[in-house]
C-alpha cells in the first residue's frame, strides 16, 4: 500500500452535483486527513450516497474538484479506482455464484493470479466471518450476510480509501461489533476510510472526526467532542405524565428561551445552556404550572443532540431514494452501490 507523507488523502471542493431539480450536492467541501476514519452524517436525502459516489468514480459531479489518495477524480477515474474500495448501501451481489467465487472475482477484477485471488478471498471471508457459508449461493445468504459479503469483496484490492454507506445498517449487534473491530483493524494496517452511518453510536466509537451534511452541504465538522461542546451546555431530558407533554413544553420554554431539542411522547429534550441553574428553573417553572416530571436529568449532549440541533431532524433509518435514472455513469462496471438491498 502506498503511502502519503502529508496533506489529505481525501480533498473534496465545491462540489455540486444535480439530478433535475434536486440539488443532491450543493457545494461540497470537504479534506479528511490520511489514517483516520472519517464519519460523515446526515438525515435520509442528505447527499451522502451521492457523495461517496462521486468519490468512488461512479458519477461526475456537475462542478468542483474531487481528489482520492492523491488522484484526481475526475480526470484520472481509472487511477482513482485502483486506490478505493467501496462497500454501497444497497449491497450489490452476485446471487448465483458462491460467497466465495463472487469475492475471488472481485480479486481478479483487481488484478489478482486466480492463486492469489483465492487466498485473498480466504483471508477475507475468514475476517468477515464467513467461511463456514462461503461455499453457498449467495442467493441464500440472509441481509447481513450479503452486506458482511459485500464489504469483504471490497476488502480484496487492501485499497488505501475505503469507502463505507452504512456498512452496519440491517446487521445484527454481535456482527455490528465484529465489522467496527474489522474496521479497526483496517484502520490500524493503514487503510483510510470514509463511512455514513445512520448510527451516532457508531460514529461516536468509530470515527476520528465527524461531517454532518444536510441539504447537500456540510453544515459541521469537527471531532464528535468538538460537535457535542458546539451544541453548548448540557441536554435537559424529562419524562412527564401523559397529556402533559404540550403544557410542559410551552411552559419550559416560556421560564428558560430554551429550545426543545425532541418531543417524543412523554419525552422532552432541551437544551440547557445553563446546566443546573436551567435545571432548577425548570423545576419551579413546571412546580408552579402544576406539572408534575415523572422523571428529570441533566446530561452532556450526545452525538443525537448534535444531530437534532444541526439538522433539525431526528437520525432516521434509510429510506429508499432515487436510483440513477438519468446517470450514464452509474453503468460503470463494478458500481457496488446498485443492486438489490441485501
Ligand atoms: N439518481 C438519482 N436520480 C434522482 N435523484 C437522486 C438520485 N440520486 C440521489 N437523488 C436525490 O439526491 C438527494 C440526495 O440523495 P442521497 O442518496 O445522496 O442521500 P443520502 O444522504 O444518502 O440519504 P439516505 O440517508 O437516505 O441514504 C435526494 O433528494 C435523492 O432523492
Ligand atoms: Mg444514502
Amino acid at each position: 500500500m502506498a503511502t502519503r507523507s502529508d496533506g489529505p488523502i481525501i480533498e473534496v471542493r465545491d462540489v455540486v452535483r444535480t439530478f433535475g431539480a434536486v440539488r443532491a450536492l450543493d457545494g461540497v467541501d470537504l479534506a479528511v486527513e490520511p489514517g483516520i476514519v472519517y464519519g460523515l452524517l446526515g438525515p435520509n436525502g442528505a447527499g451522502k450516497t451521492t457523495l461517496i459516489r462521486v468519490l468512488a468514480t461512479l458519477l461526475r459531479p456537475d462542478r468542483g474538484s474531487v481528489r482520492v489518495a492523491g488522484v484526481d477524480v475526475v480526470a484520472d477515474p481509472n487511477a482513482a479506482r485502483a486506490r478505493i474500495g467501496l462497500a454501497g448501501q444497497f449491497a450489490a451481489v452476485d446471487a448465483f455464484l458462491t460467497g466465495r467465487e463472487n469475492v475471488e472475482m472481485v480479486g481478479r477484477l483487481y488484478g489478482l493470479s486466480p492463486r492469489n485471488a483465492r487466498q485473498r478471498a480466504d483471508d477475507v471471508l475468514e475476517r468477515i466471518g464467513l467461511t463456514r457459508d462461503a461455499g453457498r449461493q449467495v442467493g441464500t445468504y440472509s441481509g447481513g450476510m450479503r452486506r458482511r459479503l459485500d464489504l469483504a469483496a471490497s476488502l480484496v484490492g487492501r485499497p488505501e480509501v475505503m469507502f463505507l454507506d452504512e456498512p452496519t445498517t440491517g446487521i445484527d449487534p454481535r456482527n455490528r461489533l465484529e465489522l467496527w473491530d474489522l474496521i479497526e483493524d483496517l484502520v490500524a494496517a493503514g487503510t483510510s476510510v470514509l463511512l455514513t452511518t445512520q448510527y451516532l453510536d457508531e460514529a461516536d466509537r468509530l470515527a476520528a472526526r465527524i461531517g454532518v451534511i444536510d441539504r447537500g452541504v456540510v453544515v459541521q465538522e469537527g471531532t464528535a467532542d468538538e460537535l457535542k461542546d458546539a451544541v453548548g451546555g448540557s441536554v435537559l431530558e424529562l419524562v412527564v405524565p401523559d397529556g402533559h407533554h404540550v403544557r410542559a413544553m410551552e411552559t419550559i420554554t416560556a421560564a428558560t428561551g430554551e429550545e426543545v431539542l425532541e418531543l417524543a411522547g412523554r419525552r422532552l429534550r432541551v437544551a440547557a445552556r445553563e446546566g443546573s441553574r436551567t435545571l432548577l428553573e425548570v423545576v419551579r417553572a413546571l412546580d408552579a404550572a402544576g406539572v408534575e416530571a415523572d422523571d428529570i436529568g441533566l446530561h452532556k449532549p450526545s452525538l443525537d443532540d448534535v444531530f437534532l440541533a444541526v439538522t433539525g431532524e431526528p437520525t432516521g433509518q434509510d429510506t429508499d431514494v432515487g436510483h440513477d435514472i438519468d446517470d450514464p455513469a452509474s453503468t460503470v462496471a463494478g458500481d457496488r452501490s446498485r443492486g438489490r438491498r441485501g
